[in-house]
C-alpha cells in the first residue's frame, strides 16, 4: 500500500486525476471504477482540465459506478447519474458509463445484472472515497469481505455524512445498490482519495489496524496494487514511517 500526502485538498485531487489520465494514456480502453462524493468533486474537475489540456481521449474506455441511490431514477438531480453527469461524463467522451438502475423493478436482478458486467469487463482501475464510517462503496461496517454488488441499507452515519446533500435531509433514500468488497478488490489497481479532518481518525484505523470487517476500507491492505491519496488534515495520525510521499 503506497500513501502520498499532499498539502491540500486541490493537490491531493490534482494528485488523483493525473493517476487516472496516466492510466487511460497507458490504456485507451481501460475500465474505470468511479465514485461520487465531495471528495471527489475536486478531482474530477481536474480531469474534465487535464482531458481538455492534453487532449485525453476517453472513446475507447468505459466506467462503472460504485453504487446508486435505490429510489431515485438517473433523471433526479440527487442520483448518482445525475452527479456523474454534471461532474464528468457531460464533458469527457466516454465510449460507455455505467451506475446501477436505481429503479430497477427487481432489485436483487439488478444488483447481479450489475455484477455480471463489471466481471465482464474488468476493472483496470478502481477510484474510492472512504465513509466517516470506514466504508468503501456503500459498504457498512460488518459487511463480508467477500461481498458481492447488492441492494443495501444504508447506515444512520451513511445519512447522517450525505442527507445534507439532499434539499429536503428527510428525501435521502434510506436504500442504495452497492458494488461488494469482493467485487471492489478484483480491481487491478485501488486509488483510494481522503480529504479533510472528518476522514482523520477512520483512515488511521483502515491503514494502522488489522484489517477487520468493522472497518470495511481497512480490506485495502490485503490487496496487491493500492493508492492512498490523503490531504494533511485526512493523514493527521498517519505515522511518517507509512508515508510513502509527502
Ligand atoms: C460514493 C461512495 C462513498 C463515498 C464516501 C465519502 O460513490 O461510494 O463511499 O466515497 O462516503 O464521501 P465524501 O467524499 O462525500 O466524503
Amino acid at each position: 500500500m503506497k500513501i502520498i500526502v499532499k498539502n491540500s485538498k486541490l493537490e491531493a485531487a490534482k494528485y488523483a486525476a493525473r493517476l487516472l489520465a496516466e492510466e487511460l494514456k497507458a490504456k485507451p480502453d481501460a475500465v474505470f471504477g468511479l465514485a461520487t462524493g465531495r471528495t471527489m468533486e475536486p478531482l474530477y474537475a481536474e480531469l474534465c482540465a487535464i482531458a481538455e489540456s492534453e487532449n485525453l481521449d476517453f472513446s475507447r474506455a468505459r466506467s462503472f459506478n460504485l453504487d446508486e441511490y435505490a429510489g431515485l431514477p438517473g433523471s433526479d438531480v440527487n442520483s448518482y447519474r445525475a452527479y456523474m453527469q454534471m461532474h464528468l461524463f457531460d464533458h469527457v467522451n466516454f465510449k460507455e458509463t455505467n451506475l446501477p438502475d436505481g429503479v430497477a423493478p427487481d432489485a436483487e436482478a439488478e444488483a447481479k445484472r450489475y455484477d455480471d458486467a463489471i466481471k465482464a469487463a474488468g476493472l483496470d482501475v478502481q477510484l474510492l472515497g472512504i465513509g466517516n464510517n470506514g466504508h468503501i462503496g456503500f459498504n457498512e461496517p460488518e459487511t463480508a469481505f467477500d461481498s458481492r454488488t447488492r441492494h443495501v441499507k444504508l447506515t444512520e452515519a451513511t445519512i447522517e455524512q450525505n442527507q445534507g446533500l439532499f434539499p429536503k435531509p428527510e428525501d435521502m433514500p434510506r436504500y442504495a445498490f452497492t458494488m461488494g468488497i469482493g467485487t471492489i478488490m478484483e480491481a487491478k489497481k485501488i486509488i483510494l482519495v481522503a480529504t479533510g479532518s472528518a476522514k482523520t481518525g477512520i483512515l488511521a484505523e483502515a491503514v494502522l489496524k488489522p484489517a477487520s470487517e468493522h472497518v470495511p476500507a481497512s480490506v485495502l491492505q490485503n490487496h496487491a496494487d493500492v493508492v492512498i491519496v490523503a490531504d494533511k488534515e485526512a493523514a493527521a495520525a498517519i505515522p511518517a514511517e507509512y508515508i510513502t510521499e509527502a
